[in-house]
């Protein structure tokens, strides 16, 4: 599968197996987790009120437009969150979760 990112450089990284919506994505150590899922996919996350497709926006922790949630239903921004091995992240708000 393509996503709308492409690592420029092949990782040196070990790589590190992550579940996105239960399904097992190639990450690398290192990487935050908004690039390991753009890099396997077109989309970040639906946004919880518009339902559109976000890809996250300023790349830095400021905006907050790219909340995912993990297994745990715990929300972390995928930019700033560094991806580890056995990861499960949702990209869509778990039922129950307070918007
Ligand atoms: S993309 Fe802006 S906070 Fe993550």
């Amino acid at each position: 599968m393509t996503g709308r990112l492409v690592r420029a450089v092949a990782p040196d990284a070990p790589a590190v197996r992550i579940l996105v919506d239960g399904g097992e994505v190639t990450a690398y150590a290192g990487e935050s987790v908004l690039v390991a899922v753009l890099a396997a996919r077109n989309a970040l996350r639906r946004h919880e009120f518009s339902h559109e497709m976000r890809a996250g926006f300023c790349l830095m922790g400021a905006c907050q437009d790219c909340w995912v949630w993990l297994a745990d239903h715990s929300r972390v921004r995928a930019c700033t969150t560094e991806v580890a091995d056995g990861m499960h992240i949702l990209t869509s708000t778990p039922p129950g979760f307070a918007t």
